[in-house]
Formats: structure tokens, sequence, C-alpha cells
């Protein structure tokens, strides 16, 4: 049959995410044993029972719940509640106000945000390797923003060496007659789970003053950072949010992502937040474009509530804090025993290893590896998911309650005969 859809559809179908039958096939150990345990989508279920008691005991809704509310960038109470939470949080150097901030859907849809707003169709955002290769379709799929790799070779990804791999790769580009207008950080970084050091974040503001580009931050997984127990010079979290932009860079051209997602574990609640102090153009832009994607009444509410509960916020985010700092034990462990180097971590919800290190086959190749993990039951993601410059590399996700981890891992040590 001919193609009945447009040359667009058609680049669409082709892009449309992979992961998809995992979800339709989940493991559980009584009522599927047969299916996929899920270690590789960035899920974080450890505090499901908490989150679930605080949503089924809020109050029945109101009228206002069923009507476009207050616009299309979230409830009054919404931002209030958020710029609240993140004040206590995330130290703003200017104490965030609602006019700051653009509720969207999800962390996806903030970012896409900047691509539409920040961007034209045809210019370049910067971004490190390695990263979450998934900002290709944020940007890409409906705004026809692309991605510029930088490639690190020996320089540590999250140093100031890093910032002058930046600078070359924009150097190059202008060269070439592309038109790069941002830089997006990922802090804790998926996939490598660490923070950027103060000092680097600054560096990045003076390199975007210099260039005149724009800095995105995504900050998605700024509370779910714990104590690491084999370094002590673990980077703590530092909000872009948190510097002093004087002298720096013109905070126009500082923006910031957050949402509920990972560290609060909650992804299908769709709730995401832009930050930009100092742009109101910008946030006007992202308003004229957000009646297509505001979140339901229904999580805005619930939302509103949980970020302006001090005392519950302040509990659940110590909570998550330790039961991933016990994940990352237990599967850092796992590690050691298998003898799976793995690089140190103290953020996000995962554990960065190299399984191809253990594999002594040559033909044994990361796709081949990769395949192998599916035909034994689990799901993971490899380097290639994160344009990672060396081979061997796998994400392990490892937010998981300790029985799935178990099986996951397993059959990981299956997968490898
Ligand atoms: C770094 C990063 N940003 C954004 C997202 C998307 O988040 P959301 O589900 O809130 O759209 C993810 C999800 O994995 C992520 O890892």
């Amino acid at each position: 049959m001919e193609n009945t859809i447009s040359s667009r559809g058609i680049t669409l179908e082709a892009r449309k995410p992979v992961f998809f039958d995992v979800l339709n096939n989940l493991w559980d150990s009584e009522s599927n044993p047969g299916g996929i345990v899920n270690i590789g989508l960035a899920e974080n279920a450890l505090m499901q029972a908490e989150m679930k008691s605080f949503i089924n005991t809020q109050p029945a809704v109101e009228n206002h719940a069923l009507t476009y509310g207050d616009g299309f960038t979230g409830s009054k109470k919404l931002k209030a509640a958020m710029c609240h939470f993140l004040n206590r949080h995330f130290q703003p150097y200017v104490p965030l106000q609602p006019s700051h901030v653009c509720i969207t859907a999800g962390a996806s849809n903030a970012i896409e945000n900047c691509a539409w707003a920040l961007c034209d169709p045809g210019d370049y955002v910067l971004v490190g390797r390695p990263y979450w290769t998934t900002f290709r379709s944020i940007l890409g799929n409906r705004a026809g923003v692309n991605i510029l790799e930088v490639t690190m070779g020996q320089v540590d990804p999250m140093g100031t060496d890093a910032v002058v791999c930046f600078e070359e790769v924009v150097e190059q580009a202008t060269r070439e007659g592309k038109k790069v207008k941002a830089i997006l950080l990922c802090s804790p970084n998926n996939p490598l789970g660490r923070c950027y050091p103060k000092e680097v974040l600054k560096s990045y503001m003076q390199l975007c003053q210099k260039l005149g580009i724009h800095l995105i931050s995504d900050e998605l997984y700024g509370l779910s950072v714990w104590e690491s127990p084999e370094s002590d010079d673990s980077t703590p979290f530092t909000s872009v949010l948190s510097i002093d932009t004087n002298n720096l860079v013109d905070a126009q051209l500082v923006h910031a992502v957050w949402g509920m997602s990972k560290d609060f574990g909650a992804t299908g609640l769709r709730i995401g937040v832009l930050i930009s102090q100092s742009n109101p153009q910008f946030l006007g832009a992202c308003e004229s474009i957000s009646l297509f994607s505001f979140p339901s009444s229904l999580a805005d509410k619930a939302v509103a509530s949980l970020l302006a509960d001090d005392t519950f916020t302040d509990n659940f985010v110590a909570t998550n804090r330790a039961r991933l700092s016990e994940s990352y034990q237990f599967v850092t462990g796992f590690c050691k025993t298998n003898g799976i180097p793995y690089a140190h971590s103290n953020a996000a919800l995962f554990v960065w290893i190299k399984l191809g290190a253990i594999v002594k086959d040559t033909e044994m190749t990361d796709d081949v590896l990769l395949s192998r993990l599916r035909k034994e039951g689990v799901y993971m993601t490899s380097g290639s998911t994160y344009a990672c410059e060396e081979p061997g590399w796998f994400r392990v996700v490892m937010a998981h309650p300790r029985h799935v981890l178990e099986e996951g891992l397993r059959r990981m040590m299956r997968a490898l005969g």
C-alpha cells in the first residue's frame, strides 16, 4: 500500500520510541514471571507508596478544576507552591516568584519550549557526550532544532576542561556556517550520575556570555543526590539558579528545567517547570504555545498541595536519598563481586557500568550484548543510547525495589554467559 501520510509523518514514524514493547510486557514475579525486567527506563520506583498515599488523600476537586483554570502555564496555586519549594531546595540567588516560571507537561516539554522560543528551525544546541540522546527528539522532532555533540576525548565531561571543548566546537561550527543558539547541560548528569561543580557552571556562563548564546540547565535529578560511601569528594548539586550571574553572564540567557518525574518518582503526572528569571519575552513566547501541552488540572492540583507541604516534602526528599544510596550500594556491591567496573556517582537514578570489560568473546559487541540481554528478558540501555565515546558501557537504573534489581542483575549475568 502507498503511504497515506505526509512526508513529515513518515519522518516522525521512523523516530518513534523503541521501548514501548517493554512496557507492554513488564515482569512481575507473580502475575508475569516471563515478562521483561525493566532496569532501562529512568524511572524511580522507590517512593511510590509515599506518593500514592499523599495523592489518594487529597480532597475532591472543585469547579475550578473543570475549567481552563488560571491559564495554560499552571495554576496560581501551583506556581506559588513550586516557587516556595524550589526556594527552599535550590537556593536561588534571586528568590523565585511565579512570574519566573512556566509549568509544563513534564521536563521534556519545558526543554522543547527552549527549542521553540530560543532557536529557529535548523539552529544548533550544544550538548557534551555522553548525553541522553532523547534530547535529539525533544529539540528536533517538532521544532526542527539540531544537536551539535561535543566530543570529550580524555577530558572529564564534568570538569572545566570540557568547557574548552565546547568553545572549539562552536568555533568550528561557525566556520561551517552553523548557527549555535544554546548550550544544554544536564546536572545531575544522565547517564553519568554526577553534578557539575559550581566553578564549572560559572565557566559555562562566561562562555555563553562570550558567544552570546543561552545556557539551559536540565536539573531534573537535582534532589536525587546522596552521600556516596566510596568517595568523599563527591560534587554536591548546585543549581544554576543559585549562582550570582553578575559579571558572569546576562541573566536573560540563563534558564533551568525541573519537574516531578525523577525526584518525586512521578513521570506519569507530567508536571515540569521552565524557569527563566530575567527573560519575560521568552516566557511569553512559551505561554503562546502552552495551550497545546499544559498538564491536567488534576495533576496541577495534587502537586500544588504536595509542594506546599514542607513536612511531607522534607521527609520525602530525605527518604528518597537514603533509598537511592542503599540501592547504589547494592548494585555497586554486586558489580564488585562480579568484577564489573563501574563509574563512581552520587546522583540520579543510575549506575554506569562497564559490562563490556568482563566479556571475553570479541564477537560480543554492545549491540550483540543488548540483544542477548533482551533474550534473557532484561531491558537495559547501552552507551550508544548516550552517544558514549567508548564501547562497553551500560546504564542500570537502580531506583527499584531490591527484588527487581536482584532479578534484573541475575538475568544480566545469564546474558553474559
Ligand atoms: C535528563 C532528562 N531530562 C528530561 C527527561 C524527561 O522528563 P519528563 O518525563 O519530565 O518529560 C528525562 C527522562 O528520562 C531525563 O533523563
